[in-house]
């Protein structure tokens, strides 16, 4: 009889604390003991020259979304997983997003339709609540929270989504009596049309006054708002996709004035710069970088890893948000050419969000290896209630594990991708570290670049309460 199912020998075990030599050991799918000499397993993986971290979590991510109306992605959960997988990742957290007028709970299912049976990797939603009804927050809020969806976002802009003042206060305050984690979307709606209309009125249509529609002052007031109306009702948030230096400063200024305002940035924010979005000489193959808010400059990437090194962010996920280029419902489409503000927002990234930030981060010295895997899989699963099941390499957790080369050279290209997109906003970037095995509750799911898993094998993930909305909850 073999003491394991699976031993991985020969490895350094990297966590969020601790960089060691030693095996691990794994049995039903869960890591049971990490140490040296371990006894045989009925299969054994040589780990030598590779680091063996934590699966990553990229708990934002958009797949199948809307399911309906609005322009097809590019991804529903099975390329989606498959990408996120591809990626060393073993856990995605998408969104049901809540069309207006409907319910809540019918928006779940109907993710979980496009989900169960799909998904290669392990999946759990955050809510969108863009129609904020009395029976939708003190009703089916509270029991979907009890049922694992315990966190959701709302939106400070777009037509279909946006809040007012006071339904993000109300939502707010809800959140605080059930527990939930609300993540925000900081982008002042009224700025944003009032420059669109202006652009459009002078002719300036391109893909690159997208980003001049919604400058980073667009970003800071609302940000600025967003944390008036947490402390007004007492209640953690989170910041998505801060993009630069100013939305970053009012994350960390609150932070210092000791409010719970937690912060995520992307890998776009430390990759990409507007002068992308003009295309090679603003034509409209700029569309393919247009995403909100959108990439700044070299000096705001510098202002992100400042946030990054000081722990004003504690997440760095991709808002994998894939669309189409080519196609009547692409970012090049006819009705996507006649303004920037058609162009659907969004880029594709789950795939390449942790080369990315290892080789810039780790490769270039500007944070730890350790520092690497809080930022892409610990702290995840901390803030939104996967922990300790998700997060780390230890006895007990899921043997969710990414073997990771920290030597190999890899030039991003649209061709050795697996997500759904006709491109990658990355192409041609050159990172060192990649990952070459990807294992999901100890299943090899990826091999050199061959996904092994199946559609299915991921399983749906019913969260607990992010600790930090548990510390403000009155639940009754
Ligand atoms: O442009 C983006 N990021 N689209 C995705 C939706 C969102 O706001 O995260
Ligand atoms: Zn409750
Ligand atoms: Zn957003
Ligand atoms: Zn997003």
């Amino acid at each position: 009889m073999y003491e394991f199912d699976l031993v991985i020998r020969g490895g350094t075990v990297v966590t969020a604390a601790d960089t060691v030599r030693a095996e691990v050991g794994i049995r039903a799918g869960r890591i049971v003991s990490v140490g040296e000499k371990l006894g045989a397993g009925a299969k054994e993986i040589d780990a030598s020259g590779l680091l063996v971290m934590p699966g990553g979590i990229d708990s934002h991510v958009h797949l199948a979304q809307p399911s309906s109306g609005g322009p097809k992605m590019a991804d529903g959960f099975e390329s989606g997983t498959r990408s996120a997988i591809a990626g060393g990742n073993t856990t995605v957290l998408p969104f049901a997003l809540q069309p207006r007028g409907a319910g809540l709970r019918a928006s779940v299912m109907e993710y979980h339709r496009e989900a169960d049976g799909n998904a290669l990797a392990d999946y759990g939603f955050h809510l969108i609540i863009s129609d904020p009804t009395p029976s939708v927050l003190g009703q089916e809020l509270p029991s979907l929270v009890d049922e694992g969806y315990s966190s959701f976002k709302v939106f400070m802009t777009y037509d279909d989504l946006v809040l007012t003042d006071r339904q993000l206060l109300e939502v707010f305050e809800s959140a605080r009596t059930c527990g939930a984690l609300v993540m925000v979307h900081c982008e002042g709606y009224d700025a944003i049309r009032f420059m669109t209309e202006r652009l459009e009125r002078a002719g300036k249509t391109a893909p690159y006054y997208h980003g001049v529609s919604r400058p980073q002052s667009v970003e800071r007031e609302a940000t600025h708002r967003a944390i008036s109306h947490a402390e007004l009702t007492d209640v953690p948030i989170m910041v998505v996709h801060v993009s630069g230096r100013e939305p970053m400063e009012q994350v960390r200024w609150a932070q210092h004035k000791g409010l719970r305002i937690l912060a995520e940035t992307c890998t776009q924010y430390v990759a990409l710069t507007a002068d992308d979005l003009k295309g090679l000489n603003m034509d409209d193959s700029g569309g393919k970088y247009v995403c909100s808010p959108p990439p700044r400059d070299k000096d705001s990437w510098e202002a992100i890893w400042e946030g990054i090194r000081t722990g004003v962010f504690q997440t760095f996920s991709s808002d994998h948000c894939p669309y189409y280029f080519e196609g009547s419902e692409g970012k090049n489409s006819d009705k996507a050419r006649t303004s920037f503000r058609w162009v659907p927002n969004g880029i594709p990234g789950v795939e390449v969000r942790m080369p990315i930030l290892y080789s810039k981060g780790v490769v270039e010295g500007r944070i730890t290896v350790n520092e690497f895997v809080a930022l892409t899989s610990t702290n995840h699963a901390r803030i939104y209630g996967l922990y300790p099941q998700k997060g780390s390499i230890a006895p007990g957790f899921d043997a969710d594990i990414v073997l990771w080369d920290p030597n190999r050279k890899e030039t991003i290209r649209q061709e050795i991708m697996h997500h759904g997109s006709d491109y990658t906003p990355y192409e041609g970037m050159t990172v060192t570290g990649w990952p070459v095995m990807t294992l999901l509750r100890g299943k090899v799911m990826m091999q050199d670049g061959r996904v092994t898993g199946e559609p299915g094998d991921g399983a749906f993930l019913r969260r607990g309460r992010s600790p930090y909305a548990i510390a403000q909850a009155n639940c009754p």
